[in-house]
């Protein structure tokens, strides 16, 4: 099958690149590995940061320096200052794309207070505003006929020297392996926050998949010791507790009805004082109670039908219990804004690391950030897929591929896969979690290298080819293992605090840190970590070369 652009996933940054890859002549393809509708962008409920007036260069400022301050130093300026100067044409797009933004009696779009912020700047749909934008977007992509493959697992990137020629993607439905060929490809499969699976918001397939196969592609991950835990989660289920909850008015409070932070401070900060009331044997909860019903209905309804179905709490009359759970990954495939060292290719959305989120993200900042780059991603991909033609396939890694499923089908196997995936999402928790320390790190390290080679032996009990949950599992789990090597290297490494990356050991911020670890694969299952000048040091260094 042949295509000019070809999107890896679902989510906005996928749906916008599709949407700006496509004209009237070319063939674009998008291709998820499961749902449509199921993305981690439609859970991201709370809203969109945008300056709406773009000649407020005060606000947008301010949007820039909250940014940059949130990424504690690691954040790259050019691309934080691009996203927040595109962000009220995006909020236009978004509206002419059918969006329905929450207004006042003027019409005006109305924005609300998130987490870290210095103003008023998160547009909203309720509390369902990603996945208001995520139809919104799938509605447009339709109309243009762009061509969706779902149930379609990738396998690998297909590659001619240092140009991209397709992706190599397993067929879910029948199990065949097959071959995409396309001039351009833009990879926005989402983080890799679903590995700490039982301990997160994101749907357990959000295992990373497509960082790995960016790693088997000679790219580099960068910041991926830095995942965000969202203060609030439902207890049991681990459903998102929106941070429109606490920017519309809600307190924390402990089970001796105390408040003890300051409830909009940034995401770690909130997080690791929950942690902390709880690690003294106190409960944590949500008070929404001085809100009011009408408030919250209308604010908050997806919240308050989320509570009273799977915790059979009344908000507007209860406190309902929360804990930290993890939310989002800052760490990714390191990108200059979209581009990475294979031609053709862009990586956009959580799976991007483009230095817009740094040590920490913003609440309210992901969608802006998806949407943003995955529109950039868009229009660079066609503009490349128009200037080039095809490259030649490398069927070798074609049979590789086709090999390696076929082993996964033939022998047998004594391991329960589940629950190898239960008890890393545990042991990542647990040990690589929102407070971190060498002993613990030493400890998740040897358990992970333990299971990754176990599930080399790993093999389909079920031999049915067609959909066979347990060869996406099978896969899901390599890849999650190989991500979960990389963040705790890198974790190990870190030795300091700093935004999201909480070491006990070292609790202070280094500027001896100053810098990203990137993540490189040598050969088969073996890591290098380097340094990676963060942009300040490189400006100076140049300067000083130019100099000499
Ligand atoms: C939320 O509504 O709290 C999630 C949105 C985000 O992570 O930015």
């Amino acid at each position: 099958m042949i295509y000019d652009v070809i999107v890896v996933g679902g989510g906005i940054a996928g749906l916008m690149a599709a949407i700006e890859a496509k004209d009237e002549q070319n063939r674009v393809a998008l291709i998820t590995k499961g749902n449509l509708f199921k993305s981690n962008s439609s859970m991201a409920s709370g809203g969109i940061n945008a300056v709406l007036d773009i000649n407020n260069s005060k606000e947008i400022n301010q949007h820039i320096n909250d940014t940059f301050n949130s990424a504690k130093g690691i954040g790259n300026k050019k691309a934080i200052t691009y996203m927040c100067k595109q962000a009220s044409s995006i909020i236009d797009k978004l509206v002419d794309y059918g969006v329905e933004f929450d207004r006042d009696e003027n019409k005006k779009i109305l924005q609300r207070p998130f987490g870290g912020g210095n103003s008023n700047r998160t547009c909203y749909v309720g509390d369902k505003t990603g996945s208001a934008i995520t139809m919104a977007l799938i509605k447009k992509a339709k109309s243009k006929g762009i061509t969706f493959l779902p149930n379609t697992f990738i396998l690998n990137l297909a590659k001619y020297q240092d140009r991209v020629s397709g992706v190599i993607a397993l067929n879910k439905e029948n199990s065949q392996v097959t071959i995409y060929a396309s001039k351009a490809v833009v990879l926005a499969g989402g983080g890799y926050a679903g590995i700490y699976r039982g301990y997160s918001t994101n749907a357990p397939d959000y295992t990373g998949d497509l960082l790995a196969v960016a790693l088997r592609a000679g790219l580099d991950l960068k910041d991926m010791e830095f995942v965000q835990f969202h203060p609030t989660g439902f207890v049991k289920t681990n459903y998102l507790v929106t941070e429109a909850a606490r920017g519309e008015g809600g307190y924390l409070v402990n089970s001796e009805g105390l408040r003890f932070i300051n409830e909009l401070g940034t995401r770690d900060e909130v997080a690791r004082a929950i942690l902390k009331e709880q690690l003294e044997g106190k409960k944590v909860f949500i008070d929404l109670r001085h809100l009011g019903i009408e408030k919250i209905q209308q604010k908050l309804p997806s919240l308050y039908n989320a509570a009273l179905n799977q915790s059979g709490i009344n908000i507007a009359e209860e406190l309902l219990e929360i804990k930290p759970v993890a939310h989002y990954t800052m760490g990714g495939v390191d990108v200059n804004m979209t581009s990475c060292d294979i031609k053709g290719l862009y990586v956009c959305g959580e799976m991007a690391s483009n230095g817009v989120h740094g040590a920490n993200r913003l609440g309210g900042n992901s969608l802006l950030e998806g949407c943003v780059f995955g529109n950039l991603a868009g229009i660079t991909a066609k503009e490349y897929a128009n200037t080039n033609e095809f490259s030649p396939i490398n069927y070798n890694t074609v049979v590789k591929d086709i090999e390696m499923i076929e082993y996964i089908f033939q022998g047998d196997t004594t391991k329960n896969f589940n629950a190898i995936r239960i008890s890393l999402g545990k042991c990542l928790f647990e040990k690589v979690g929102i407070i971190k320390n060498e002993k613990s790190l030493t400890e998740a390290f040897d358990y992970v290298k333990y299971l990754r080679q176990i599930s080399y032996s790993l093999h389909c009990i079920n031999k049915e080819k067609n959909n066979n949950v347990e060869l996406s599992a099978i896969l899901e789990l390599r890849n999650a293992l190989e991500i979960s090597e990389a963040i705790i290297l890198c974790a190990q490494k870190r030795d300091e605090s700093r935004g999201a990356h909480f070491r006990e050991d070292f609790p202070f911020i280094s500027k001896h840190f100053d810098r990203s670890f990137v993540v490189k694969e040598l050969k088969k299952g073996f890591f290098r970590i380097s340094f990676k000048e963060n942009e300040l040091l490189r400006k100076f260094r140049n300067l000083f070369i130019n100099k000499e």
